[in-house]
C-alpha cells in the first residue's frame, strides 16, 4: 500500500490500482486529461447514480462535462444481455473507437455490467470504476470480476477484466439509503472475520451511519479485498476466503427471489449465510462457541430474520450444489478457524448443512417473537 500526496491511498488489486481518499476525483481528472479524449468518454450510471452522484463527479472532474451519460434502470435487472446489447449499440452509434473510455458510476450492478460491456465492445475498451454504494466501494468495483445474469442465474456470463483504476470517493454514500448501507456492511464484516480481527471489532463498534466514522473502515475493507485479489487474481485458491457466508448466502438470495416473499439483498443473504457458516465452523471444531455467539448476536442485531421451512432445505442444498464454486459436486465451504482467520475448501455434508439451516430457522423464529 502506498500513500501518495494529498491523502490519497493507493492500493493494488491484481491488475489495477484502487485510489481512496479525499482527493481521488481530482486525480481522476488529471488521469483523464492525459489519457482520454473527452469526446470518446461515456459515463454509465443508473437512474439514481446519475441523479445523486453525476453532478458531484462533474464538479470535480470537468473533463467529463463533454462525456455522454448512458442511463440504465436501477436494479439487478439491468445486468442482462438486453441492456448490455443496448449499450453496445449506443457506443457503436456514437462511433466509439478502441480508445474510448467507459466510466462506471454506480454500485455493483453498474460496475459488473459496465465492466462486461467495456471488456467485450470491439474486443475491449478501457473502463474506470467510480463506486457509489458501500458494496461497490469495498467489494464489487475492486478485483476485475465483471458479468451479467442469464438463464435465471446470477453472473452466469462474464469475464475477468481489470478497470484502469477504481476511484473511491466515500462522500457519495451521503445519499445511499440505510438498507443499502447495511448491505455493504455485511461484506465489511466478512473482511474482518476472514482476515483481520481488529477490523471486525472496529466495524462492530462503529456508528455505521456516521460517514466520518465509516470512512477509515471503508479504507481498511478495500485494502483487505485488494490484498486478497493481489494474492490470487483469478480465484484459483486464496481468493476463496472471500466466499465465507456466500455458499449458503447465494442459495438463500436465489431462494428469496424464487419464492418472491421478500427479495433479500446480496449482503443480507450473506449475513445469514455467515451465521450458518460460522455455526458450521463451530460444529466442525474450528471456531470456539464464544466466538460463534459473538458473531451470531452481532449479525442478528443488524439484519432482519428470514423465513423458510424445512421443506425448502432440499431446494437450498440443490442451489448450493449448482453454485459454480462447487464444481466437482461436493459442498466445499470457507469456514472460520477463529475471528480473523479462515480455511478454504472445507468439505461439509448435506446433512450438516441441513443442521445449520435448522439452527438458523430456530434463531429466526425467536428473533421474530421478540421483534415481530
Ligand atoms: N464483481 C464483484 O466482485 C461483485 C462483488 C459483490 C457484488 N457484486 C454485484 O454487485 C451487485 C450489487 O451491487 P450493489 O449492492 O452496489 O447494488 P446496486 O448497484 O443495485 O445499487 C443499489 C441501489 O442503490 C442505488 N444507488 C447507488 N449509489 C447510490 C447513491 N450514492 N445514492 C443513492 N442511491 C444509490 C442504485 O441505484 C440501486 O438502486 C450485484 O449484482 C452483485 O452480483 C459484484
Amino acid at each position: 500500500m502506498r500513500t501518495s500526496a494529498r491523502d490519497v491511498e493507493e492500493l493494488w488489486a491484481g491488475g489495477h490500482p484502487v485510489y481512496i481518499g479525499a482527493h481521488v476525483l481530482p486525480m481522476l481528472q488529471r488521469w483523464l486529461e492525459f489519457e482520454a479524449p473527452p469526446t470518446q468518454c461515456f459515463v454509465l450510471g443508473d437512474s439514481n447514480t446519475l441523479r445523486h452522484c453525476l453532478p458531484e463527479l462533474l464538479a470535480f472532474v470537468p473533463h467529463l462535462q463533454h462525456a455522454e451519460p448512458i442511463e440504465v434502470p436501477a436494479g439487478e435487472s439491468s445486468k442482462s444481455i438486453d441492456v448490455a446489447g443496448a449499450i453496445w449499440g449506443h457506443l457503436s452509434d456514437r462511433e466509439a473507437e478502441r480508445g474510448a473510455l467507459l466510466v462506471n458510476l454506480g454500485g455493483g450492478v453498474v460496475s459488473d455490467l459496465g465492466g462486461f460491456v467495456a471488456g467485450t465492445y470491439k474486443r475491449g475498451i478501457r473502463s474506470v470504476n467510480v463506486p457509489t454504494t458501500l458494496m461497490g466501494m469495498v467489494d464489487a468495483a475492486i478485483g476485475g470480476k465483471t458479468g451479467i445474469d442469464a438463464a435465471g442465474i446470477k453472473n452466469l456470463v462474464g469475464l475477468f477484466r481489470d478497470p484502469k483504476g477504481v476511484y473511491v470517493h466515500v462522500p457519495f454514500l451521503r445519499t445511499l439509503g440505510k438498507r443499502e448501507l447495511l448491505n455493504g456492511v455485511a461484506e465489511m464484516i466478512k473482511h474482518g472475520l476472514v482476515r483481520d480481527a481488529d477490523h471486525y471489532r472496529a466495524v462492530r463498534e462503529a456508528p455505521l451511519h456516521d460517514l466520518a466514522a465509516l470512512a477509515p473502515l471503508v479504507h481498511r475493507s478495500a485494502a483487505i479485498k485488494s490484498a486478497v485479489v493481489n494474492e490470487d487474481p483469478l480465484e484459483g485458491g486464496v481468493r476463496r476466503v472471500l466466499n465465507f457466508g456466500h455458499t449458503i448466502g447465494h442459495a438463500l438470495e436465489a431462494h428469496s427471489w424464487e419464492s418472491q416473499q421478500l427479495g433479500l439483498l446480496h449482503g443480507e443473504a450473506v449475513a445469514i449465510g455467515m451465521i450458518c457458516e460460522a455455526w458450521l465452523s463451530w460444529r466442525q471444531g474450528l471456531l470456539s462457541r464464544e466466538a460463534y455467539d459473538l458473531v451470531q448476536g452481532h449479525l442478528q442485531s443488524l439484519y432482519k430474520p428470514y423465513s423458510f421451512t424445512a421443506d425448502d432445505h432440499h431446494r437450498l442444498i440443490a442451489l448450493m450444489r449448482n453454485d459454480k464454486k462447487n464444481a466437482d459436486g461436493a459442498l466445499r465451504f470457507t469456514l472460520l478457524r477463529e475471528i480473523g482467520q479462515a480455511m478454504v475448501d472445507v468439505p461439509v455434508t448435506p446433512a450438516q448443512v441441513g443442521e445449520a439451516l435448522d439452527h438458523y430457522r430456530l434463531l429466526a423464529r425467536d428473533a421474530r417473537r421478540h421483534h415481530p
